[in-house]
């Protein structure tokens, strides 16, 4: 079988979220103690969509500070920026020839983002997925750590390994790079691991805090609707105060949560900020008023949340120290992944 390794990224924007914290950072740093893990923050995937940023250097150092901040140790995991590894998109380019174009076009996540005008939508946000499989893939990762946001790209990285594995298995047999995995009841030989998704936790979706049926998002155009990390005390607590919800009270089992997104939605972040399964939160509110649960949850919000940001300020401002941090795991990925891309120009034939 394949090592087990963790790969996982965010995208260089300042503006983390409640969501990107709950599904993702906060994730990461649980796995580091019982895994081997490579945290990337995916600079070249941010440009798909703009392709011009003053500042994209900087917002790639505030992830890694958030990364850091939030108790990702570099001793134990690989910390770096995607730009550093040209490998990645060296990788991504073959995996343009394995994947098909209607993949592609079935994504949500591209028809989302690209609106309307889908003709006039960069090739790079089309291709994204394919580069988010080459950035799992050139670690040969088993598991990755995301929102359930990210499920369909996740399925896709899958078939890429293995259309490459079948389509080379003659190569990777004679070149003896296969490796036996189990892929659900099967034993299967393959050069790419066919990676799990690890979606999970009590909040593996944070939906909007004003509208229960979309996904809290940095691209929502209302404030209102996201706790950023950056947000103080105050903000906080505001937001949650005006979160929409019903005006029943909270149900006494979980089950009664169902129909109800809104109340979902809050005693999830509760669970998830807690570290709490969301029965254990409703044995302990069921019953109560959300005029009761939202400033227990705000309090709880910010007492998790403001010292990860105070430190995530501090060590911005130490600018040299988070560079080093990004060279040094920019090394040790690279020196991993041109491990990988040998054997994959051998496959390919190059
Ligand atoms: P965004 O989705 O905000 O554009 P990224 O694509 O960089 O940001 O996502 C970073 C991580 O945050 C991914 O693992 C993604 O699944 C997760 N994530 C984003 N939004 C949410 C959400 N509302 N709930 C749970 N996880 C989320
Ligand atoms: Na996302």
């Amino acid at each position: 079988g394949f090592k087990e390794l963790v790969f996982s990224g965010m995208q260089p924007t300042g503006n983390l979220h409640l969501g990107n914290y709950l599904g993702a950072l906060q994730r990461f740093i649980g796995l580091q103690d019982s895994y081997e893990c490579i945290y990337c923050v995916v600079d070249q995937h941010s440009i798909t969509a703009q392709l011009v940023h003053d500042d994209l250097a900087e917002q790639t150092r505030q992830i890694a500070a958030a990364y850091l901040a939030a108790g990702l140790d570099p001793k134990k995991s690989i910390i770096f920026n995607q730009a550093r590894v040209p490998q990645h998109t060296e990788l991504a380019w073959y995996f343009n020839c394995v994947a098909r174009i209607g993949w592609m076009n079935r994504m949500t996540q591209f028809k989302d983002k690209a609106g309307k005008d889908r003709e006039n939508a960069s090739l790079g946000l089309l291709a994204y997925p394919s580069l988010m499989a080459a950035d799992i893939l050139v670690y040969r990762a088993t598991h990755v750590p995301v929102g359930e946001d990210q499920k369909q790209h996740l399925e896709l990285a899958r078939d890429i390994a293995q259309k490459f594995n079948n389509d080379f298995s003659a190569r990777i047999a004679d070149l003896g790079y296969g490796v036996e995995m189990e892929v659900g009841e099967e034993r299967v030989n393959g050069f790419f691991p066919v990676t799990e998704p690890l979606i999970g936790g009590a909040a593996p979706r944070v939906m909007s805090l004003r509208d229960g049926t979309k996904k809290m998002s940095k691209s929502d155009p209302s404030d209102l609707s996201r706790i950023n990390l950056k947000d103080d005390a105050d903000a906080i607590a505001k937001k949650i105060k005006k979160a929409k919800t019903d005006p029943e009270a909270l149900p006494s089992e979980v089950e009664g949560l169902a129909g109800r997104p809104e109340a979902e939605n809050l005693v999830g972040i509760y669970a998830a900020l807690a570290e709490k399964s969301r029965e254990e939160v409703i044995s302990e509110f069921g019953g109560q008023q959300f005029s009761a649960f939202k400033p227990a949850l705000a309090e709880l919000a910010v007492a998790k949340l403001s010292p990860i940001t105070s430190e995530m300020n501090r060590i911005c401002e130490d600018r040299e120290h988070v560079d080093a941090v990004l060279r040094d795991g920019g090394e040790r990925a690279g020196a991993i992944a041109e491990g990988t891309m040998k054997m994959v120009r051998e496959i390919i034939g190059f």
